[in-house]
């Protein structure tokens, strides 16, 4: 039994296949309409989330599944003191797959070992968060036509933004890319990972002005300043509009570059920008949808219609 907890846990040739059957699913929509007839989703989410959870239960309602779970952990009896691991358990009794959002970091990775069923990370804490990912590379790869030669700029909360840090370690294993990380210095992305990028000798540069590297970039990623994952309010005050995309910063940007943005958006990007055709992050939010019908269904080793 599969499950997806880490970003990496799929081979490169893996997501070129799990890519292509989104794209199918998106194409032939009538095709998966009854796939997984008789088959349940879980959703169990102790943290808040629309895209993910919801996203999660469209899938598989697009292929004739159904769904069951509860999206806060007050309303489940993690309120009463129940560990993950038991819940894995008796929902593994109740579901045939389940999504799982956790605030502390290596939940899914625990309930997985005890699980019965594919457990599908859906964010944990502050570190990764491995469906927006294949969300953010079917993005890409449907809209560049490609998943390397590329310079791409991840800007914001790179500290605690766990989608940034599942991107990243995504990326390393396509060719020529180059990382651009723009943030304030106590945002900065995490030691960890600029180690990790000096390893595999993987080119990246850290700058505080977004301006200064927008003509260079072929992706800009932005992201929201993490308020929950912040000490203290004073800080998250400070920090939380350090970047403003607006219409005149795109001016400086190439005329084929894209925006992404895994959602919600809270300032950082201005309402304005939203009509500007590079802007594609409600595309985005919507092969969130596709790439999740394509995982289900490779986790459920289902077999695909034949055409
Ligand atoms: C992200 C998350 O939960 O990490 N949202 C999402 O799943 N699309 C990003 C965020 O909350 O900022």
């Amino acid at each position: 039994m599969r499950h997806l907890l880490n970003p990496l846990d799929f081979s490169t040739t893996e997501l070129d296949k799990l890519f292509d059957l989104a794209n199918d699913m998106e194409r032939n929509p009538a095709k998966y309409a009854e796939i997984c007839k008789g088959k349940k989703l879980a959703t169990c989410f102790y943290e808040p989330s629309t895209r993910t959870r919801l996203s999660f239960e469209a899938a598989m309602l697009n292929l004739g599944g159904s769904v069951l779970g509860f999206s806060d952990a007050g309303s489940s009896s993690a309120s009463k003191g129940e560990s993950v691991s038991d819940t894995i358990r008796v929902i593994s009794s109740y579901a045939d797959i389940c999504a799982m959002r956790h605030p502390k970091e290596g939940a899914p990775m625990v309930a997985a070992s005890k699980s019965g069923i594919p457990v599908i990370n859906a964010g944990d804490g502050g570190h990764q968060h491995p469906t927006q990912t294949l969300t953010d590379l079917l993005t890409i790869r449907s809209l560049k036509g490609r998943l390397g030669n590329f310079t791409i700029g991840l800007c914001g909360d790179l500290k605690f933004g766990r989608t940034v840090h599942s991107l990243i370690h995504a990326l390393t294993r396509y060719e020529n890319i180059t990382f651009i990380f723009i943030s304030p210095e106590e945002l900065r992305v995490p030691d960890y990972i600029t180690e990790m990028l000096q390893e595999k000798n993987i080119a990246y540069k850290e700058v505080i002005r977004l301006e200064d590297v927008l003509p260079t970039l072929d992706l800009l990623y932005m992201t929201r300043v993490q308020r929950e994952r912040f000490f203290n309010e004073e800080d998250y005050i400070r920090l939380k509009d350090f970047y403003i995309l607006t219409k005149e910063k795109m001016e400086l940007a190439p005329k084929d570059m894209l925006v992404l943005h895994p959602l919600p958006r809270v300032n950082e990007i201005s309402v304005e920008v939203d009509d500007d055709e590079r802007a594609v992050y409600f595309k985005q939010a919507k092969y969130g949808v596709y790439v999740r019908m394509a995982l289900i269904v490779t986790l459920l080793e289902l077999e695909l219609p034949l055409n």
